[in-house]
């Protein structure tokens, strides 16, 4: 690859994106550290919202988006996903990206919380993620080279600029790549806690390297939490998409009495943050949560993911009932981009979740995350393609002679601390310890140290020790609760936080 080229990072729905949108003529390269399917985006289930139904419009959508999101949005960002959205699922239709259809050949939409219309369009059931993904591998035809098993380690940076990456292979070898635009398309970090519905692969390395190379992130405190992650032996055993909720199905406790019943008016389909919270608490008292999912017509044809996880773990869903736990789902924050891609340090994009569009406020909306990667992958590959500049310099290239080494916990270690003492109910003391733990693990070394001699797989934990620190201190600086981030010590939203973000970077 020349000077002149592409850097994707990540092979989910948001690399593709701008992979697909890309001028044929552009020189790209992928890099995913471990497989093309290895991503959040091929195992999402429930769908992509988009208001196409009759009776709905962006403005409905824009408005459950902001509910949703406790009003910490970017109002012109979550404009830009509800209105250009549609145009881009269209284009792909035409293409022919085929999703569920109902028993009149039109396009079947279901409902998921917070949302006040059915507009989650499916494909496989619910395996909605993989079919994106196929057809962009398909249409993209072997003319992006995807390379496997290579672990993007570190950003260059030059005079302020990112001009590539330097990546490692499983063997050890290390390669420099240079490029004219790098895309962080590294997804999010709901890998940091030890019950996640994310990939193995969702450990935040892509926001740690941009936050090391001088690159500003945001609202790393606010983490979703799915209410509902299949409970087999003692374990968070993988997702039951929440669009389960949206065909009827309920959470009930062991002698049947309804969890969200005087919790909140939306009920079983309230804003995930309420539901994660209240299914929590019921475990806290000692009990245990199901879903029933009697009501739920046609479960195997509707929901074959599903019920294969359930056999596959000895639960028997012909009987009705499914036991739950939640689990860390999606980090709201990010890499701060404008509504190009852009990050604060030129050459350097973000899109998907490692991005912080700003759209999703302090929870997202169910099924708006594939919307945002294709509605933003698409932005960053205009952006790319004009070869848009930067008015200022934002890069920092790491300290050459960092005096620190390195140390490093076991990741379970890292993944306990963040899930015990930074989870779905925080406090300012267990925040604080969170904090102290992760800081003996000599971070400066993670801030400017050179990675390069290390394996790969302990730059990867690094990086979480990293991602797992910026999320546990954002969340001990924001003294209040909204959205994903709750805290007892601050029971309530606070005015005087009300549109303030915590934007970090390194100095
Ligand atoms: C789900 O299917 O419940 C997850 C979809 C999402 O996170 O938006």
């Amino acid at each position: 690859m020349g000077e002149g080229g592409v850097v994707i990072v990540g092979s989910g729905l948001a690399a593709l994106t701008v992979a697909y949108y890309l001028p044929q003529h552009e020189n790209v390269m992928i890099f995913t550290k471990k497989g093309r399917s290895d991503s959040n985006s091929w195992r999402a289930q429930g769908g992509v919202a988009a208001a196409l139904a009759e009776g709905d419009g962006w403005r409905s959508h824009f408005h459950d988006t902001m509910t949703a999101g406790c009003l910490h949005n970017d109002e012109r960002m979550v404009e830009l996903i509800v209105r250009e959205g549609p145009e881009r699922l269209q284009e792909w239709m035409n293409a022919g990206m085929a999703f569920d259809l109902d028993e009149s050949g039109r396009i079947s939409v279901g409902l998921e919380g917070g949302h006040s219309f059915r507009r989650i369009l499916h494909a496989g059931g619910d395996q909605t993620g993989k079919a994106l993904v196929s057809f962009l591998l398909q249409q993209l035809n072997d003319r992006v080279p995807i390379v496997e098993g290579e672990q993007v380690i570190d950003l260059l940076i030059e005079d302020g600029r990112c001009v590539g990456v330097k990546t490692k292979r499983e063997d050890g070898r290390v390669s420099v790549w240079r490029a004219s635009a790098v895309v962080l398309a590294s997804g999010g970090c709901a890998g940091l806690y030890t019950f996640t519905s994310n990939a193995p692969t969702a450990t935040g390395d892509g926001i740690a390297m941009a936050y090391r190379a001088g690159a500003a992130v945001a609202d790393m405190e606010f983490i979703q939490f799915h209410p509902t992650m299949l409970a087999a032996m003692g374990k968070a055993v993988g997702l039951v998409s929440e669009a389960v909720r949206g065909e009827g199905a309920v959470l009930e406790t062991e002698d049947g009495r309804r969890v969200m019943d005087g919790v909140h008016p939306l009920g079983d389909l309230a804003p995930r943050d309420i539901v994660a919270r209240a299914i929590a608490a019921e475990i806290d008292r000692g009990g245990c949560v199901y879903l029933n999912i009697s009501a739920v017509p046609h479960f195997r044809r509707r929901f074959p993911t599903i019920a294969a996880l359930c056999e596959a773990h000895g639960i028997d869903w012909e009987a009705g009932r499914l036991p739950v736990v939640p689990g860390a789902h999606f980090v709201m924050g990010g890499i701060v981009v404008n509504e190009w891609g852009q990050t604060t340090v030129p050459g350097l994009y973000a899109v998907g979740e490692a991005a912080c569009t700003g759209v999703h406020g302090a929870n997202r909306l169910a099924s708006n995350s594939l919307l945002e990667a294709i509605v933003f992958g698409a932005r960053a590959a205009c952006s790319i393609s004009r070869r848009d500049d930067w008015p200022v310099k934002g890069g920092r290239a790491r300290r050459s002679n960092c005096p620190f080494g390195p140390t490093l916990p076991e990741r379970a270690l890292i993944r306990e601390q963040l899930s015990t003492r930074v989870g779905i109910v925080r406090d300012g003391s267990r925040l604080r310890e969170a904090v102290d733990w992760l800081e003996q693990f000599s971070l400066p070394y993670w801030l400017e140290g050179d990675v390069e001699t290390l394996a790969a797989e302990d730059i990867e934990t690094g990086y979480m020790l990293l991602a797992g620190w910026l999320i546990a201190s954002s969340a001990l600086r924001r003294t209040e609760s909204r959205g994903g981030h709750y805290r007892s010590d601050f029971p309530h939203p606070h005015p005087s936080w009300q549109g303030r973000r915590l934007v970090r970077t390194k100095e």
